[in-house]
């Protein structure tokens, strides 16, 4: 698999996710804790790893139009690791985790929409495929790291 490949698979399965977490009730406490941790190391480890791959090589770009791409997408990445944050903290049996969850899928199904359609599309613009066959080896190598990291526990953002 290319990084484009690897990135929207992983986007397609954190959108199922996201989707079979707002079908729970307040009383499916279990589903919710287990999707809900498996979603968010996963998540965490998928932004930290675009940020420091795909993000960090479009910021090399002089073109500030470019950058200000990659910026919007590293912001939305920022509220969305804070929100992951937060969701853990809250009870999944406590009547704001569901209103919480929905703000967090929205920013996240936002956030994927722009990565498919303004971050990947400059970077395979802007990068050769030898460029980008490395940034996809060092994407997958950052997941991994990042999932092992929190293999004790997820960490503070
Ligand atoms: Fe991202
Ligand atoms: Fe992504």
């Amino acid at each position: 698999m290319n990084l484009e490949e690897r990135i929207v698979a992983e986007h397609n399965e954190y959108r199922k996710m996201l989707e079979k977490l707002t079908q729970t009730g307040i009383e499916d406490a279990d589903l919710r804790m287990e999707v809900y941790a498996d979603l968010s190391m996963r998540v965490e480890a998928h932004e930290r790893a675009e940020a420091q791959t795909l993000h960090a090589a479009i910021m090399k770009e002089e073109d500030v139009r470019i950058r200000e791409i990659a910026m919007e997408s590293l912001e939305q990445e920022r509220i969305i690791r804070l929100l992951l944050v937060e969701l853990r903290k809250i009870g999944v049996d406590d009547e704001l985790w569901m209103p919480k969850l929905r703000v967090l899928k929205s920013i996240i199904e936002n956030h994927f929409m722009v990565e498919e359609g303004l971050v990947i599309p400059a970077a395979k613009d802007l990068l050769d495929k030898q460029t980008m066959d490395r940034l996809s080896d060092e994407y997958e190598g950052r997941v991994k790291e990042g999932l092992m990291k929190m293999s004790s526990g997820p960490s503070i953002i």
